[in-house]
């Protein structure tokens, strides 16, 4: 059996493609699908990502795309060509239509963004949202069905409702796993990787349990063993 469980997804939220590699090469066999999000899009993002790929990883651009349809249908079609996996965008129809058009026949995947989770009742109010945070993420994970998604970014808390509306095969990449011996950091409600999987998870992104361990390797296998006791 492969050291790796491709349901573990680490998030390479590190300053510098040079920190990124070195995680990547201690890591070695033990992770073989990695997230690369804004921070390291900055600097040298897309370049890790394309050697990622030529390296036999999968690649997961958490980029959160959010402009209007031309623009994301673009930057899609751009992406699947480079290869990568997955991508999000913001869960709002136009949006997501479009990454969907642009991502078009190739293996590149499209994760919507329901509500972030940084926002609460009061900030969507603010917003002018009359809906609840619950009600605005159901709505938007019907909604991303039918523009063509293949899933959805889902804490811990709402899997067991993306799975149930989306059934079996639909994408639940959730974020906000903690291993009971891992710090909670600034996660506030946090699921173990086992949790995770039971409420309906396809993949888990455990990021500074593994990036901050003192032995990341270590720690990539222990929570690989987790995961494989939920099937
Ligand atoms: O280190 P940690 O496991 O907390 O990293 C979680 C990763 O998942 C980070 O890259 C973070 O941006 C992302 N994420 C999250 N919560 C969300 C959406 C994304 O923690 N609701």
């Amino acid at each position: 059996m492969p050291a790796a469980d491709p349901r573990l997804i680490v998030p390479l939220d590190l300053p510098t493609a040079g920190e990124a590699r070195a995680m990547i090469d201690a890591l070695g066999d033990a992770v073989s699908f990695y997230k690369v999000g804004l921070e390291l899009f900055a600097t040298d993002g897309m370049a890790l990502a394309r050697d990622l790929k030529v390296e036999g990883k999968q690649v997961f651009l958490d980029w959160k795309l959010h402009d209007i349809p031309t623009t994301v249908q673009r930057a899609a079609a751009a992406l699947a060509g480079a290869g990568c996996d997955l991508l999000t965008v913001h869960g709002e129809p136009q949006v997501m239509a479009a990454a969907v058009r642009g991502r078009g026949g190739s293996g590149l995947k499209v994760l919507a963004v329901t509500v972030l989770t940084s926002l609460d009742d009061k900030d969507l109010a603010e917003m002018g949202y009359a809906v609840t945070a619950r009600a605005l993420v159901e709505r938007r994970i019907h909604q991303a069905i039918a523009a063509g998604c293949d899933g959805v970014v889902a804490s811990p808390h709402e899997a067991v409702l993306a799975r149930q509306i989306g059934g079996q095969g639909f994408l639940v990449v959730t974020p906000g796993v903690r291993p009971d011996w891992a710090a909670k950091n600034d996660q506030a409600r946090a699921a173990t990787p086992a949790q995770a999987l039971a409420a309906g998870a396809s993949h888990i992104v455990c990021g500074r349990p593994v990036t901050a361990a003192d032995d990341p390797r270590a720690a990539a296998l222990r929570i690989v063993d987790e995961m494989r006791a939920v099937q």
